[in-house]
This record gives C-alpha cells, sequence and structure tokens, in this order.
C-alpha cells in the first residue's frame, strides 16, 4: 500500500442552520448551531485516514484553543501530525459557515495560521514529504507552497492530487505537473478559463487535459462523477440519498479517492467508492463528524447493490 502525505488547511467551523440564506442588511434566526473541524485540508486527511490510507498531515494552527484543541482530535483519530505546525501569535483558520434547508452551504473562511504554512517549511521537511508516494493539495495555503510542493513532487516522480478549491487560474507550468485534477464544474471554469459547453469527451475535461494534466476527474453533484487520461473514459452515476449538509462531501470524496487509489484499486471501484463515501457525508451535518469509515462505506456499497 502506498503512503500519503495531505498538505493543507486546517479550520474550526462555525455553522449555522438556516431555513434560508440571510439578504444583505438582514438579521435571521437560526435554526440550529454546531461547532466542528474543519478545513478542507483536514477533511480530506481524516477521510483518507478513516477510509483506509496511511496518512500523514502537515498543517500550521495557532497556538490557541481551536489550534491545541484540533491537534488533540487529530492525534486521537491517530493521524500522524508530526509535521503539523503550531504557530505563536497567529489565530487558527475559521470558517463561518450558513447550511440552508436544501443542505447547499456558504462559506466565509479567516485564514489565520493556514497561511503560514510557508514554501520555506516545505523545503525544511522535503526529506519526510517525498517519504509519501501520493501527495494531496488543496487551495486554502498560500499559493507559493503550493507550487514549491509541485515542483518538489514533480522532481522526485511523486503523484500530485491537486483539488482546485477554493478555485484559481493556476501556473501553466504548475498546471503540467499535476497528475490527478479534482474540480467540480465551476472550479473547471476557472482553472480553464472557458464556460462549460460540454461536459464529456470534447467538452471541459478535454480542455483541462490539453493543459498538460495527466487524469482530470470532474464531479458533477447529483450527475455523478468523471474520469478521464489516455486510458480511461469513465463515468458513473451519484447515489440519491437525502441531503442534510453538504459540507464537505468533496473533501471526503478527494480523501476518499487518495486512500482507495493507495490501496491499488482500479479507476471504476475508487470512484464508486468515493461517490459513495460523499454520499454518507451528505445525509450528516458538519465536516468532519460527517466523513464515514472505510466500514461504513463498503456496508453502504453492498447496501446498495443489494437493492438494484
Ligand atoms: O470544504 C469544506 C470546508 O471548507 C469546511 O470544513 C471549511 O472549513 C472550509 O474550509
Ligand atoms: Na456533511
Amino acid at each position: 500500500m502506498s503512503k500519503i502525505v495531505v498538505i493543507g488547511s486546517s479550520n474550526t467551523d462555525l455553522i449555522a442552520k438556516v431555513k434560508k440564506f440571510p439578504k444583505a442588511g438582514e438579521t435571521i434566526k437560526g435554526v440550529s448551531y454546531l461547532q466542528a473541524m474543519g478545513g478542507k485540508g483536514a477533511n480530506q486527511a481524516v477521510a483518507a485516514h478513516r477510509l483506509g490510507g496511511t496518512v500523514k498531515f502537515v498543517t500550521s494552527l495557532g497556538k490557541d484553543t481551536n489550534g491545541l484543541n484540533s491537534l488533540e482530535y487529530y492525534k486521537e483519530e491517530g493521524l500522524d501530525v508530526s509535521l503539523s505546525l503550531i504557530v505563536e501569535d497567529t489565530s487558527s483558520g475559521i470558517a463561518m459557515i450558513w447550511v440552508d434547508e436544501k443542505g447547499e452551504n456558504s462559506i466565509v473562511i479567516i485564514s489565520g495560521a493556514n497561511e503560514m504554512l510557508s514554501a520555506g517549511y516545505i523545503r525544511e521537511i522535503e526529506k519526510e514529504i517525498l517519504e509519501a508516494d501520493l501527495i494531496v493539495l488543496q487551495m486554502e495555503i498560500p499559493y507559493d507552497t503550493v507550487k514549491v510542493i509541485c515542483d518538489l513532487a514533480y522532481e522526485n516522480k511523486k503523484q500530485i492530487l491537486l483539488n482546485v478549491a477554493p478555485a484559481r487560474k493556476l501556473d501553466e507550468d504548475i498546471i503540467k505537473k499535476i497528475d490527478i485534477l479534482i474540480v467540480n464544474e465551476t472550479e473547471a471554469e476557472i482553472v480553464s478559463g472557458e464556460i462549460i459547453e460540454h461536459i464529456g469527451e470534447d467538452g471541459i475535461v478535454d480542455k483541462l487535459l490539453a493543459l498538460g494534466v495527466k487524469t482530470v476527474v470532474l464531479t458533477l453533484g447529483k450527475q455523478g462523477c468523471i474520469v478521464k487520461n489516455d486510458q480511461i473514459y469513465l463515468q458513473i452515476p451519484a447515489f440519491s440519498v437525502e441531503t442534510v449538509d453538504t459540507t464537505a462531501a468533496g473533501d471526503t470524496f478527494c480523501g476518499a479517492l487518495a486512500a482507495e487509489l493507495s490501496k491499488g484499486r482500479s479507476w471504476h471501484e475508487t470512484l464508486e467508492f468515493a461517490s459513495a463515501a460523499a454520499a454518507i457525508c451528505v445525509t450528516r451535518m458538519g465536516a468532519q463528524p460527517s466523513i464515514p469509515t472505510e466500514t461504513e462505506v463498503r456496508n453502504f456499497l453492498k447496501m446498495k447493490t443489494t437493492n438494484h
């Protein structure tokens, strides 16, 4: 089994369940409140770990209650955070999240210590990072740090999985170094700079591949997901479930995908497993509290096959 290192953000999520999102200038009463662990990096690391991967998580937290609690929580979870940073005089990352009745969310992040995960620090721990086979990245840490990690991984022939969330345009020479790019439709438009007209063959996926990425995984929400590289083209449908909160569904998908690939599974098995994990995640509130274990996902898949 190959080793995974996730390098990315960690946040404390302050979540308000609301009937409808408030308009500018409006005060509304929420339905319920939950404080829980989140951050795209942390969610993906926790997902990959709970779903059977061998994972190291590199993040940066402040020396405050949220930061110290987070670190404790990851350790209890069994996640290896030995390469993570605690920085003085900076607050840990916070995310303010509203979740409406349909389970859709709207998120504001205050990066705090996540901004201190510097390119310089990556150079300091590069030997340890290179012990992994698959490096998983998102975009909630400085872009310069992401670039340095991509260069490092490329020079040393390590696989890079990049989930371009929150989305931004990527430098051409960086995008060529990506082995697996995971994007949803909005992110695909921002990365490619093109409006989506078609999704499949000759569509947005091919536009992304033409930029030099080896494998593109496009997630389409209720329409499922697509994977394409020079050997395969596969689309699988999503599982239909009752949506409570979509927060971290994308992260759970990415973490699950990394875990399955690290076990040497086929793309078909990997996508099915990752979709099932994301489906379970949307039936529950919060980011990390909603990420399932490997057993839960296997049972869910068994149940779905029996039902068919
Ligand atoms: O992708 C979901 C995550 O985005 C939340 O956990 C929040 O912390 C933000 O980073
Ligand atoms: Na969720």
